[in-house]
């Protein structure tokens, strides 16, 4: 494992499922952690400070060092009080792992306000706020002569980089934190600070809501472990992915797929503006088949993964 000694990282909701595995191998790896959550239900209702504390017991149980932390990443204010408490507390920051969230599926027709709110201000917002702090931080110290080595890991989704149905608030913010991802990543080059985002697949309550509850395997590997998603977050926060950076990957049991994002495609050119008959017959001619989304199922599959929904 990389050496993290010395670093300091905040993990968000990292009270249960995969951002405690996060934290966990963090401060394993050396990295002093704040283990941020808010500590609501699945649907983000309620909060319960217990989930954080109980990670940071378990760091230091282990003979690491972390502090808990409760505030609500989708609120601005609340997001630079976090990045303020790991200056405060351990007098640096160096990484940041964006991975709160709530899910409120429901089939677009009959999804209401509130529920694409809540999910596009825990995801996105929650991801913009304490990036938004932190390259503050990070742009004041190499404005001082500083040599970053600073990381934002962001958490996507297959249901965002893919489309999964029954979850167009969901799948659209983790959509924006992909495009988020890149575009962070080419801002904040200037400033030694690599962004970079995965797309999970582990068994939490996240998905046992959604897809069943999968039992884990009597022995052996088991692909659904949610610690299987912490290796890659080490290594990007490692010094050595210094040159790794605006990438999302898919991650799955042993797979790491590094996926590639919206590229060119399918050129229709004219020497002027196109005529709309002319268009459509060009359209039609090269896909006579028609032209529609694989889904996530498929696309998980074609990235080395597997879909809970599939066993
Ligand atoms: N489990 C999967 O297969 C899977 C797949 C794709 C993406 N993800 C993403 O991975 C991340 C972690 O999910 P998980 O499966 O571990 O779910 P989880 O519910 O076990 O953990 C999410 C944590 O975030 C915390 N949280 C929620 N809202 C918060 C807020 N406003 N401020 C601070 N903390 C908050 C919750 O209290 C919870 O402990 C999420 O972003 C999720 O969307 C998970």
């Amino acid at each position: 494992m990389p050496s993290l000694k010395g670093k300091v990282a905040i993990v968000t909701g990292a009270g249960r499922g995969i951002g405690r595995e996060h934290a966990l191998a963090l401060a394993e790896a050396g990295a002093r952690v704040v283990v941020n959550d808010l500590g609501g239900s699945l649907a983000g209702e309620g909060t319960d400070t217990t989930p954080a504390q109980s990670v940071v017991d378990e760091i230091a149980a282990a003979g690491g060092e972390a502090v808990a932390n409760a505030d609500d990443v989708s609120d601005f204010g609340a997001a630079e009080h976090l990045v303020a408490q790991a200056l405060e507390e351990y007098g640096r920051l160096d990484i940041l792992v964006n991975n709160a969230g709530i899910l409120r599926d429901r089939m677009l027709v009959n999804m209401t306000e509130d529920e694409w709110d809540a999910v596009i201000a825990v995801h996105l917002k929650g991801h913009f706020g304490p990036t938004r702090h932190a390259a503050a931080h990070w742009r004041q110290l190499a404005k001082e002569g500083e040599t970053l080595r600073a990381r934002v890991i962001n958490t996507s989704s297959p249901s965002g980089v893919f489309g999964n149905v029954g979850q167009a608030n969901y799948g659209a913010a983790k959509a924006a934190i992909a495009g988020l991802t890149v575009i962070a990543a080419q801002e904040l080059a200037r400033y030694g600070v690599t962004v970079n985002c995965i797309a999970p697949n582990a068994r939490t309550r996240m998905t046992e809501e959604t897809f069943g509850d999968l039992p884990a395997p009597d022995g052996g590997f088991d692909p659904l472990d949610p610690a299987n998603m912490a290796p890659l977050v080490v290594a990007l926060s490692a010094d050595e992915a210094q040159g790794i950076t605006g990438q999302c990957f898919f991650v799955w049991g042993g797979v790491v797929n590094v996926l590639r994002p919206w590229e060119a495609g399918e050129l229709l050119s004219a020497e002027e503006r196109w005529d709309a008959d002319a268009l459509l017959a060009q359209l039609r001619e090269r896909f006579p088949d028609g032209a529609e989304p694989e889904g996530m199922v498929a696309m998980m599959a074609k990235a080395g993964g597997q879909s809970m929904r599939v066993g």
